[in-house]
């Protein structure tokens, strides 16, 4: 009789299983290691690689004894589905002299520069030799060679490398529904491919790169840049668009390297655009902000943060003993944590400080792919027009200060600048950046004359010149928070690289900035006491305790799953 629960046994321990799954879904999901690679979980089954097979038993029907499936011939366990009571073999005899013979057989052409291929330290192929390989190569003729290929605009192919899973191929006819590569060719000269005169550049093209199991894909951008065992990966989610894309920033020595997609299948599945993947780079322009200043006969000179912020703060408050109010323009570039403490900074000072959320990006039209796909099919992945991270979220905690319908967006920001600096005027505003690229606008530029205005941003622009004080800000690598994506969900994201040198996350701005309030705005007279210090967590609690419409920052807010951690295949021994 069948159990409730349906399970095969794998290398002979249960485990249960959803109906419809492939056996090599249901060892994946148990953590049993089977070699494979061309098998994806986001891409068709094609079962041609052959690493995968295994040996399997199946119950007779009729008389439930246990009889070889298939006639006893080796199986492809990421196509066939598990059914209650198979017994699955993959480390029998059987099952890995076929895994040393894939092996041996993809060696044969495969040429030996591990030393030199960027993909070496995560290579499949490599891990696979060591695990499943012969010591030795039998083969004595000479191996075919291959051309190296420029595939598009971030993509290389080095042909001799690829092992033919066509995992490529399907991505692009497949997902991005593209279709610009193939296999070309047959037997031993078999080669992947564009068609002539159409390179891949569809703008989710740099997702070949992680799908190739070997170092055949490489992405120009990494090219020889690092051995991927000196990178570190932190998890952090998609600065520079409202989709909220979960990443992997791998880092090594305060640089970033490279970003990778980190699968999540509610939000961006396995897949990143590449504007995700190459839109890091701000964080080490050269135009980065690295100190405080201050403007001395109309220009700005250099400062330090704590004379910087006396004078933001006595500017702040004058404007409201000479009658007028304070503003804030949170960029949406910002975390909900940082918008939160920024408002405290400018309702302190100004209890009914005009708070207003900065311009939001809106790039083109929101696009579908594969084309044609409904947003809610299961794979279909959506890239937002709206190039901000998190506009929904800064206006969520704005609108918890300020009760519903009152925060501004920018053109209604522009508008109230612009009333004049009479006794109801705005005459002092605190303006937040952090673009990755120039966002300065005129009409900004022109309603930010004649007030006092307090800049805080990454990178230089015309309203940091303008500003009558700027602080230099950390960007998203350089510190945690949350952003809010397009469809109302809330995502953590870490730090993963130290500040850059003299720049300080929003959050700590803030917290400067209050301390120095709460001191009488005089640095002598905060004596020994210290600001406190950001931490994102810490903020979220506060948050949440605070207003009851910000309880979700205490109960849905998505966190990064802890990564599983890797054993080292040879025993430690201390010297
Ligand atoms: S280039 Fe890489 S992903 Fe494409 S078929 Fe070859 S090995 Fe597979
Ligand atoms: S992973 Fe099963 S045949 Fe390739």
């Amino acid at each position: 009789m069948s159990s409730p629960t349906p399970t095969i046994t794998i290398n002979g321990v249960r485990r249960p299983f959803s109906p419809g799954q492939t056996i090599l879904q249901v060892a994946n999901a148990a953590g049993v290691e089977v070699p494979q690679y061309c098998y994806h979980d986001g891409l068709s089954v094609v079962a041609s690689c052959r690493i995968c097979l295994c040996e399997v038993w199946s119950p007779n029907p009729r008389t439930g004894a246990l009889e070889p499936f298939m006639g006893g011939k080796l199986v492809p366990s990421c196509q066939q589905t598990a059914s209650d009571g198979m017994v699955v073999h993959t480390d029998s005899p059987k099952a890995v002299a076929n895994q040393k013979a894939v092996m041996e057989y993809l060696l044969i052409n495969h040429p030996l520069d591990c030393p030199v291929c960027d993909q070496s330290g995560e290579c499949f192929l490599q891990d696979y030799s060591y695990q499943y390989g012969r010591g030795v190569s039998r083969f004595q003729e000479e191996k075919v060679k291959q051309p190296k290929k420029d595939l598009g605009n971030h993509v290389l192919l080095y042909s001799d490398r690829c092992i033919m899973c066509t995992r490529c191929v399907r991505f692009t006819r497949e997902v991005t529904g593209t279709g610009e590569l193939m296999v070309m060719g047959r037997g031993n000269k078999e080669e992947i491919d564009v068609f002539p005169g159409i390179p891949i550049n569809n703008e989710l093209s740099g997702n070949v790169i992680d799908l190739c199991p070997v170092g055949a894909l490489l992405d120009k951008d990494f090219l020889f840049q690092q051995r991927v065992w000196y990178l570190k990966e932190t998890p952090s989610i998609d600065p520079i668009t409202a989709s909220g894309d979960n990443i992997w920033i791998h880092h090594n020595e305060g640089k970033i390297h490279r970003v990778k997609p980190r699968e999540n299948p509610r939000v961006n599945k396995w897949w990143i655009t590449d504007e995700v993947r190459y839109g890091w780079k701000f964080v080490h322009s050269a135009d980065r902000l690295g100190a405080p200043a201050r403007k001395q006969y109309g220009y700005p000179a250099q400062s330090d943060f704590p004379r910087a912020y006396e004078i933001a703060v006595a500017g702040l408050r004058r404007a409201v003993e000479d009658g007028g109010r304070v503003a804030l323009l949170a960029s949406p570039m910002i975390a909900c944590e940082e918008a939160y403490l920024l408002a405290q900074v400018v309702r302190e000072i100004d209890r009914e400080a005009v708070l207003a959320v900065g311009p939001v990006p809106v790039k083109g039209s929101d696009r579908v792919y594969p084309p044609g796909a409904s947003e809610d099919d299961p794979r279909a992945f959506k890239v937002h027009a709206e190039k901000a991270p998190n506009a929904r979220g800064v206006r969520r905690v704005l609108e918890a200060l300020a009760g519903p319908g009152q925060v501004l967006d920018f053109e209604a920001f522009l508008r109230a600048m612009g009333k004049g600096t009479g006794s109801s005027g705005v005459r002092a505003a605190l303006v937040t950046g952090n673009y990755p690229s120039a966002w300065t606008t005129p009409e900004l530029l022109g309603c930010l004359g004649g007030k006092f205005i307090v800049a805080i941003d990454t990178l230089a622009g015309p309203h940091v010149d303008a500003a009558d004080i700027s602080l230099p800000a950390a960007t998203f690598a350089e510190k945690s928070g949350t952003f809010e994506n397009a469809r109302g969900m809330i995502q953590s994201f870490e730090r993963a690289l130290t500040a850059f040198e003299g720049a300080r996350p929003e959050g700590q701005i803030a917290f400067d900035l209050l301390h120095l309030i709460a001191c009488g705005g005089e640095y002598e007279r905060a004596g020994a006491t210290r600001p406190e210090v950001y931490d994102a967590a810490d903020i979220r609690s506060r948050m949440a305790a605070e207003h009851e419409t910000l309880g979700v920052f205490a109960s849905a807010v998505g966190h990064p799953a802890p990564r599983p951690q890797a054993r080292p295949d040879m025993r430690l021994v201390e010297i």
